[in-house]
């Protein structure tokens, strides 16, 4: 039996696919890389904006017509559409059997199993624990040069504009000691960069259920783990980001010097109405005092235009402080209603036309600032961690390859030799600047 998952939205869904398809390939399944070649679809979705969502319903409606020509494939939906729609998708496409939210991951495989011997059955996982489930580790001898480890699960957060307290349920920490053997194992098996993931990770062990150790703490003793080269973690909340946290970016080697901060807004007003609990002035002070513990950090953060209400002049304020703070790179959205939450009541909504327009100048602007700080990297020496073959390769009788400076910029190396170089270190000089990336010349 073969399986093909597809994975929309964020980075929790592709670690969430990654954990899935280890566990499927330890029933015995085994992954095919084309569409045509599958038994068993997985579609793990996002419901963060109306788009992602409209691209499930189109893949479907694909997949439909698919299975009206093999009627023993099905597919399961999971994830954060799946949490909203629940059972409503077994009843409209026949061939859906299997619903998962994100804590019904774990008991996926163990459904699977269930759906392969009952044709008949259809099947749904959507409760909310009041623990984070640990789920089962299938470890390859080899562990990933990268790889995410989560260390929360859920939100308590409820902005206004966002629906993943509703799809990811109420925060609940991992326990430090079990992210700490998963680490720990990792890193033994050959894994040289982690990437500690959660919805909120600096309210990490601060649950309504229980405690744990701060976030900070959990981030000394990974970084703490002899042979772990990189250490990074998203995403963070800046009403949470605590001093300890700050300061170690200025003590941590091995932590990068990058952060992701959602910014959302430079509007106080907005910012407010978003229910962020901070304003534009807290955030400068955080990234005044990030930059005076490590001058080189680089700094990336999420933007929505048009929330219910915004002025010109909010707009306005965005843009000021986008300069201000000149981001490295940014994920800019146009508010976008989600049922249930509670921006979808509040008035004035923004019309299109207008968002369009913001959106286009926001971007433009994060284009000219991610210009100018790619460029003040050239001459620099770097230390890149080779991800892979770059898409594009460049001259005859050199190989491209693709990796990331510590502050997480993409760095494109040419080599005169055809070797495998994933996941080495080469310590490169930056030579050329381009739109979204560097060119890096080997030492
Ligand atoms: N509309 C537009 N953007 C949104 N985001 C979250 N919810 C919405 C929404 N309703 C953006 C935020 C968040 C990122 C993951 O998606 O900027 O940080
Ligand atoms: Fe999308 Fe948010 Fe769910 Fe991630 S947590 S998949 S961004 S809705």
């Amino acid at each position: 039996m073969n399986y093909y998952i597809f994975t929309f939205g964020c980075q929790m869904n592709v670690s969430d696919s990654l954990w899935l398809d280890q566990a499927l390939q330890a029933l015995g399944l085994k992954p095919c890389s084309r569409e045509e070649e599958a038994d068993i679809f997985l579609i793990n979705t996002c419901s963060v904006r109306e788009k992602p969502e409209q691209k499930i319903y189109s893949l479907l409606g694909r997949l439909y017509e698919y299975t009206r020509e093999k009627p023993h494939v099905f597919a399961g939906v999971g994830g954060c559409v799946a949490q909203q729609v629940g059972r409503r998708f077994l009843e409209r496409f026949s061939f859906v059997r299997l619903v998962f939210g994100t804590d019904g991951l774990v008991m996926v495989p163990e459904a699977i199993k269930r759906l392969l011997k009952d044709r008949h059955l259809k099947t749904s996982l959507l409760d909310f624990q009041d623990h984070y489930p640990e789920r089962k580790g299938y470890q390859p001898e080899k562990a990933p040069v990268q790889a995410f480890v989560n260390i929360m699960q859920g939100c308590d957060n409820f902005c206004a504009y966002c629906i993943v307290p509703y799809t990811r349920g109420r925060q609940k920490s991992r326990s430090s000691r079990e992210i700490l053997q998963e680490c720990a194992g990792l890193v033994a098996r050959g894994c040289r960069e982690i990437t500690l993931l959660g919805q909120n990770v600096n309210s990490f062990g601060q649950d309504k259920e229980g405690r744990d150790i701060p976030f900070s703490e959990l981030l000394r003793s990974v970084a703490a783990l002899p042979g772990l080269e990189r250490l990074r973690f998203t995403t963070s909340h800046p009403k949470d980001i605590d001093e300890e946290v700050i300061q170690a970016f200025g003590e941590l080697p091995a932590l990068c010097p990058h952060l992701h901060l959602p910014l959302q807004s430079g509007s106080d007003q907005v910012l407010s109405s978003m229910g962020r609990k901070y304003n534009s002035d807290d955030y400068l002070r955080i990234v005044e005092k990030l930059r005076s513990s490590c001058p080189d950090i680089s700094l990336t953060t999420d933007l929505i235009v048009g929330f219910p209400g915004e002025t010109d002049a909010d707009f306005e304020d965005t843009m000021d402080i986008v300069k201000k703070v000149g981001f490295d790179s940014s994920f800019s959205f146009k508010y976008s209603d989600r049922p249930g939450v509670r921006a979808a009541d509040m008035q004035p909504k923004i019309d299109d036309e207008t968002k369009t327009e913001r959106l286009a100048r926001l971007q433009q602007l994060q284009s000219e600032l991610t210009r100018d700080r790619l460029a003040g990297r050239v001459g620099r020496q770097e230390l890149v961690l080779v991800e892979g073959r770059s898409k594009k390769q460049g001259p005859p009788d050199t190989v491209s390859w693709t990796g990331r400076d510590p502050g997480g910029r993409l760095v494109h190396v040419h080599l005169p030799v055809e070797r495998d170089c994933t996941g080495e270190v080469l310590r490169v000089t930056i030579v050329r600047a381009h739109k979204h990336s560097l060119s890096g010349e080997v030492i």
